[in-house]
C-alpha cells in the first residue's frame, strides 16, 4: 500500500524575530498576537514533563484548536491550533530523558520544535532536577537532548543562561551543541543575577563567534522600547537571531516592523483572540495586568481590576458585543465555555 506522508518545512532559526518562553503570558492568545505583529517564532510557556502527560490530545473542532486536557481536572494545560503549527515551539521542563521523549512523541504532529528549559532559576525547577540545575549537570542535559534528537524528526533546542566564567560558559556552549540541536538560545544573566542586572552582550557575541549553529540572543528587554532597537541588540551580540520575554510582555506590537502601538490597540487585539481562543479569564486577566502594569491604578485600569468574566474584561475596552456574539456562536456548537465566571 502507498505510504501518504506528509512533508512539513523545518523551522529554520537563522535570522529571527522571536516571543521567549513566559509563564501564563505565552498561552496561545499572545503568541498569535505575536504572529500577527511580525514574530517568526513564538514559545509557548514552559510546561513540566509530567503534566503534559497527564493530559489527553483532543481536537477541538468548535474553536478549531488542538488541547491538550489534564486528565485529572479537565484544565487546558496546552492549547494550539493550525495558525501557528509552522512557528510554535513547545518549551518542556524535564530532568529526564525518557519523559521528554514521551512528551515529543505525543506532541511532535502539533508543534514545529521542541525546547529544553535549562535556565529557570526558581526552587521549584532546580529542587526537580530541571531548569537552570541541567547548567550544572551537562551530561544529563546532553543526554535528555540526545535522546530527543533520537526520538523524533522536529528540530530541538534548549535555552541557557551563562555561567559566571567565561571559559565555562564557552565549554558548556561547546558540549550543548554537539548533541546536534537546531539551534540555542541563551539569556546573558548568570541563576545569581536579576533584571536589573546588565545582560553579557559581550559573552552572546563570543558564543555566536564560536558556534556554528544559530545563536538565539536574550535579555535585552531593558533596552527594547522599539522595533529598531531589536537590531541594535542584534548587532550588539553578534547573534543570528533575536528572542523577547519582557519588552513583547509589556507591549508585543515591538515586533511590528512598521512600528509600535498603542496598549490600547495591543489589548484590544489580543482580547479578540482571547475570545476566539475561549482563553480563561484569570489567563486573560494576568496578561492585560501586564501590559497595563502602572496604568491599573487609572480609572479604566480599576474598573478592569474589578471585571471577573471575559465578558466584563471586554466590556472595558467596547468589545462586550463580540464577546457575547462569539460566545453564543460557541454554544450553539456545543462547546461549554467559560465565560462565566474567574476559576
Ligand atoms: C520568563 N522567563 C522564562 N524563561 C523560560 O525559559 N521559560 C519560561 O517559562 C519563562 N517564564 C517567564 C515568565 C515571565 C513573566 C518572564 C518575564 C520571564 C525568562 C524569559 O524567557 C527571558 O529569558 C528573560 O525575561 C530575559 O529576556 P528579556 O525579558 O530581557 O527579553
Amino acid at each position: 500500500m502507498e505510504e501518504k506522508s506528509i512533508t512539513r518545512k523545518r523551522l529554520d532559526y537563522n535570522n529571527k524575530l522571536i516571543l521567549a518562553p513566559m509563564v501564563r503570558i505565552g498561552t496561545l492568545p499572545m503568541r498569535l498576537l505575536a504572529l500577527d505583529y511580525g514574530a517568526d517564532i513564538v514559545y509557548t510557556e514552559e510546561l513540566i514533563d509530567r503534566k503534559l502527560l497527564r493530559s489527553i490530545r483532543r481536537e477541538n473542532d468548535v474553536l478549531g484548536t488542538v488541547d491538550y486536557i489534564d486528565k485529572t481536572d479537565g484544565t487546558v494545560v496546552f492549547r494550539t491550533c493550525s495558525r501557528e503549527r509552522e512557528h510554535v515551539v513547545l518549551q518542556i521542563g524535564t530532568s529526564d530523558p525518557a519523559r521528554a521523549a514521551q512528551v515529543a512523541r505525543m506532541v511532535e504532529n502539533d508543534v514545529a520544535g521542541i525546547d529544553i528549559n535549562m535556565g529557570c532559576p526558581k526552587k521549584f525547577s532546580i529542587l526537580g532536577g530541571m531548569g537552570a540545575s541541567l547548567l550544572r549537570e551537562p551530561q544529563k542535559a546532553t543526554d535528555i537532548l540526545r535522546k530527543l534528537i533520537g526520538t523524533v524528526t522536529i528540530p530541538i533546542t534548549c535555552k541557557i543562561r551563562v555561567l559566571p566564567d567565561l571559559e565555562e560558559t564557552l565549554r558548556l556552549c561547546d558540549t550543548l551543541a554537539s548533541t546536534g540541536i537546531a539551534a540555542i538560545a541563551v539569556h546573558g544573566r548568570t541563576i545569581e543575577e536579576r533584571p536589573q542586572h546588565p545582560n553579557r552582550n559581550h559573552v552572546l557575541k563570543q558564543i555566536s563567534a564560536r558556534l556554528s549553529i544559530p545563536v538565539i540572543a536574550n535579555g535585552g528587554s531593558k533596552d527594547i522600547q522599539k522595533h529598531s532597537d531589536i537590531f541594535r541588540f542584534k548587532k550588539e551580540t553578534g547573534c543570528s537571531s533575536v528572542m523577547l520575554a519582557r519588552a513583547a510582555e509589556w507591549n508585543c506590537s515591538v515586533f511590528r516592523k512598521e512600528g509600535s502601538l498603542s496598549i490600547e490597540s495591543v489589548i484590544k487585539s489580543y482580547l479578540k483572540h482571547a475570545v476566539n481562543c475561549d482563553n480563561s479569564p484569570s489567563n486573560t486577566k494576568y496578561c492585560i495586568q501586564n501590559i497595563l502594569r502602572e496604568l491599573q491604578e487609572s480609572p479604566l485600569g480599576k474598573r478592569f481590576l474589578n471585571a471577573q468574566t471575559l465578558e466584563q474584561i471586554c466590556k472595558v475596552w467596547r468589545l462586550d458585543d463580540y464577546c457575547r456574539s462569539k460566545s453564543e456562536e460557541f454554544r450553539s456548537k456545543g462547546l461549554l465555555g467559560r465565560f462565566q465566571v474567574m476559576p
